[in-house]
């Protein structure tokens, strides 16, 4: 496949930064780039995946939706590593927390992430592999969130396959107990392809909810929070 790509219209790779920051949703890619970037360019329309190109504190960045879920995701990680030549895709999202300190608004960013999906069965047979992101970038987050004196968690990521799943609470009990922060549904796809191609990636999110105490936070909060998330992105995108 050449350029354009299926999903994407980016008619020249250049278009495209090498970083490209990626919510799920579209119309959150275009509020980072409304507010946050400079000398901003769209690159895609298709299908209402937003993408823009444009500057932040002279770093030239992309930000794009990926849509939900690894299926969808997964078809736009894989165009912009391998058709675009980007580099760097940091993940930008939500989650819902599994564990009592992990709190609404926290930051927690993905030292790994574990799924139901089969994406990598055909891949590894038997074998299981672990995600993981690029640790330079990690490294780099770490840093950069003391600095900007977030609260920031490091941990195992649960990306699910289904939003309205049906676990047994046995699998869910476990899952708590062996330490995972917080359910999203992309990372797992997002760190395979990368490591796959030997692109760099990392998965940050801002706790929207809690399946330990139901709670949802109001949208109010979570501008604030977000906010966070965003700054934090876009100062470690290189
Ligand atoms: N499940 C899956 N993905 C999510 C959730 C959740 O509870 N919250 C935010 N993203």
């Amino acid at each position: 496949m050449g350029i354009p790509t299926t999903h994407i219209d980016a008619k020249s790779k250049d278009e495209i930064a090498k970083t490209v920051l990626m919510p799920g949703d579209p119309l959150r890619a275009k509020y980072i780039a409304d507010n946050f970037l400079e000398d901003v360019t769209q690159f895609n329309h298709t299908r209402g995946m937003l993408g823009f190109t444009g500057y932040y504190k002279g770093k030239r960045i992309s930000v794009m939706g990926s849509g939900m879920g690894i299926p969808s995701s997964l078809i736009y990680f894989n165009e912009l590593f391998r058709f675009y030549d980007v580099e760097c895709i940091i993940r930008i999202g939500t989650a819902g927390s599994m564990q009592e300190n992990i709190n609404l608004r926290d930051l927690v960013i993905a030292t790994s992430a574990c799924s139901d999906s089969s994406i990598n069965e055909a891949v590894f047979g038997k074998y299981h592999f672990s995600t993981t992101p690029d640790f330079n970038l990690m490294l780099k987050a770490y840093e950069t969130s003391k600095e900007l004196g977030l609260n920031t968690h490091f941990e195992q990521v649960l990306s699910a396959d289904q939003f309205y799943d049906d676990m047994p609470k046995e699998i869910s009990d476990n899952l708590v107990q062996y330490g995972i922060a917080c359910v999203e549904m992309e990372t797992y796809g997002l760190y395979s392809i990368a490591k796959k191609l030997g692109k760099k990636a990392l998965g940050i999110f801002t706790i929207s909810d809690s399946l330990v105490t139901g709670e949802t936070d109001s949208a109010e909060n979570r501008q604030t929070a977000y906010t966070n998330m965003m700054k934090l992105a876009l100062e470690i995108a290189e």
